[in-house]
Order: C-alpha cells, then sequence, then structure tokens
C-alpha cells in the first residue's frame, strides 16, 4: 500500500485490502447453511464506506505499522458495524426497507435470517482478531478483542442502541443525546483507532492522543449522519431520507437546528484536528478522515 498519496488513493487502497480479506474470511456460499452465508455476504458486499476499516489503516499508519498487521482489526469492525446496520434496520428496531441502496437483508431474506447473520458476523469478527493475524503477539490479540467486545457491548454500540431506542417520542437533553450518540456510533469508531493503533505497537501517549481524535470523529460521523437523514437524498444516501423525524427521534439538528449541528460537526473536527498536533505526516490520512466525516453527502 503506497502511504504518501491524497486521500482518495489511500481510501481506495484500503477498501479493496479490507475487501479482498473479507472476501476470504467470509465462509463460502458453497458451504451449508448456504442461505446464511449468502446473507452473511449480502450484508457485507453492498457498498458500504468502509470507514471504519479506513480508519484502522490510518490509525495504523500513524503508528507507523505495515498494513499486513491490520487486515483483521480492519475486518473485524466492518463485520461489526455491518452487523448492527443489519439488526438496526430489522422492524423490532429502525423497520428500514432500504441500505447501502438495496433492500435491507430481512427484506432480501427474511427477519431470522437477519438476526442469524447479525450473530454470525459478530462471531466471525472475534474469531479473526483472536486467531488470524499471525503477525500480532498473543497479548496484543488478546487486548485487541476484549477492546472490541467492550466497544460493541451492552457498555458501547449496544447500549448505544438500547439507548436510541428508549429515547423515541421522548425529548432528550444535549449531554443526554450525545451520551446516545458516543455509545451506539462512537465506540465503534473508537475501537478503530485504537485496534490500528494497538496492531501498530503503539505506546500510551500515542494511544491518549488518538483515543482524543476518535472521541471526536466518532460523536461528529454521527451527528453528520442525522444532518444528512435531513439534507440527502434517499438515492445518494442508498437509505430511506427523513427516517428520524418520522420515526420520532431525538437528533442534532433536532435539538440544535441544522445550522447548530453543521457548527457542532464543526467544532468536533476541530478537536479532532487539534488531538493530532503533536504527530506528523503520518496522521495525514487520519486529518483527511476527519474532514471527510463531517463533509461527506452520504
Ligand atoms: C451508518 O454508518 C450507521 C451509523 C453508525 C451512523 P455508515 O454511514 O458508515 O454506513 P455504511 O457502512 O457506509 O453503509
Ligand atoms: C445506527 O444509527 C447506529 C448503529 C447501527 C449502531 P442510525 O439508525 O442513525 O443509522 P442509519 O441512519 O440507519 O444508518
Ligand atoms: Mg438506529
Ligand atoms: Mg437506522
Ligand atoms: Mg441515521
Amino acid at each position: 500500500m503506497q502511504t504518501d498519496t491524497g486521500f482518495s488513493d489511500f481510501s481506495s487502497q484500503c477498501i479493496s485490502r479490507v475487501e479482498q480479506a473479507l472476501e476470504k474470511q467470509l465462509p463460502s456460499t458453497a458451504i451449508e447453511p448456504a442461505r446464511l452465508h449468502e446473507a452473511m455476504r449480502y450484508a457485507t458486499f453492498n457498498g458500504g464506506k468502509r470507514v471504519r476499516p479506513i480508519l484502522v489503516y490510518a490509525s495504523g499508519l500513524a503508528c507507523q505499522s505495515a498494513p499486513e498487521r491490520l487486515d483483521m482489526a480492519a475486518c473485524a469492525v466492518e463485520l461489526i458495524h455491518s452487523y448492527s446496520l443489519v439488526h438496526d434496520d430489522l422492524p423490532a428496531m429502525d423497520n428500514d426497507d432500504l441500505r447501502r441502496g438495496k433492500p435491507t437483508c430481512h427484506r432480501a431474506y427474511d427477519e431470522a435470517t437477519a438476526i442469524l447473520v447479525g450473530d454470525a458476523l459478530q462471531s466471525l469478527a472475534f474469531r479473526l482478531l483472536a486467531e488470524t493475524q499471525a503477525e500480532l503477539a498473543a497479548d496484543t490479540r488478546l487486548q485487541m478483542v476484549s477492546l472490541l467486545a467492550t466497544a460493541s457491548g451492552s457498555r458501547g454500540m449496544a447500549g448505544g442502541q438500547a439507548m436510541d431506542i428508549d429515547a423515541v417520542d421522548r425529548d432528550l437533553s444535549l449531554p443526554e443525546l450525545e451520551i446516545m450518540h458516543i455509545h451506539k456510533t462512537g465506540a465503534l469508531i473508537r475501537a478503530s483507532v485504537q485496534l490500528g493503533a494497538l496492531a501498530a505497537g503503539a505506546g500510551e501517549q500515542q494511544l491518549r492522543l488518538l483515543r482524543r481524535y476518535a472521541t471526536a470523529v466518532g460523536l461528529a460521523f454521527q451527528v453528520q449522519d442525522d444532518i444528512l437523514d435531513i439534507t440527502g437524498d434517499t438515492d445518494t444516501l442508498g437509505k430511506t431520507q427523513g427516517k428520524d423525524a418520522a420515526a420520532n427521534k431525538p437528533t442534532y439538528p433536532g435539538l440544535l437546528g441544522l445550522d447548530g449541528a453543521r457548527q457542532k460537526a464543526q467544532e468536533l473536527l476541530d478537536e479532532a484536528l487539534d488531538a493530532l498536533v503533536d504527530f506528523g505526516a503520518e496522521a495525514d490520512q487520519l486529518r483527511h478522515l476527519a474532514r471527510y466525516v463531517v463533509q461527506r453527502v452520504h
């Protein structure tokens, strides 16, 4: 992988790297239960932006890691993310029909399959971290497994999703909304950055700065997601526009107005960039990524 390229080349290289690794690691549709394996692939290979794997590679690069050490962490965060989207779209949760421009997993298959797809993608993520990255010492892999488990569980992403469901039809205060976003979306983004750094063998000082960067980027990501739910269009988003308001979900634009939410995203970008001041050019892809997160249109 070339590392001194612009962001668009860097992100394309990351995407092709993680997609090749996922292709290799996801069970073949020739293996039983074939329909489950087909649905797992359907949910994973469907045009996601791969922001979390790109964060793993960019964070590893900032800590001088070779990309070969980062592939399984990149796969693991994308598998957890894809599982979370499959479950997020279920009728019991956001009840969405469209994801990444295609029918949601439970629409293309059925609800039981979609639940199992989520379960199986999650298990695969942990297996890859535990077993497959032979370049990493066993204690590093154990640390990574533990970190991802905490980030995806009830004190992380799943907990944030519980807060989200609980918040429907309720007025949240700004701090409550922030706590919800930091968990449901921020936790996995923070984990992506930390996994890249751990695989790279980063020291505590680097990790501390990267955690600060990632906390800001993770929250900014969901602020922008909330903004796009209003300003985007269904074709570009690949998911139904206007769902938050229709489902009466508390959002940043709902609380702060669109301009206030944009201002918040900008402040978080500044905070993320500020966290990286002690890094040199090796953190440029992380800087580009932070800008992309608040400027993206889908
Ligand atoms: C959407 O995530 C769900 C959130 C956590 C906000 P992404 O915008 O990263 O979705 P894909 O992976 O690109 O489809
Ligand atoms: C999803 O948040 C967060 C997770 C899947 C953990 P949203 O419900 O806002 O995501 P979209 O808008 O459906 O992609
Ligand atoms: Mg949701
Ligand atoms: Mg949703
Ligand atoms: Mg959303």
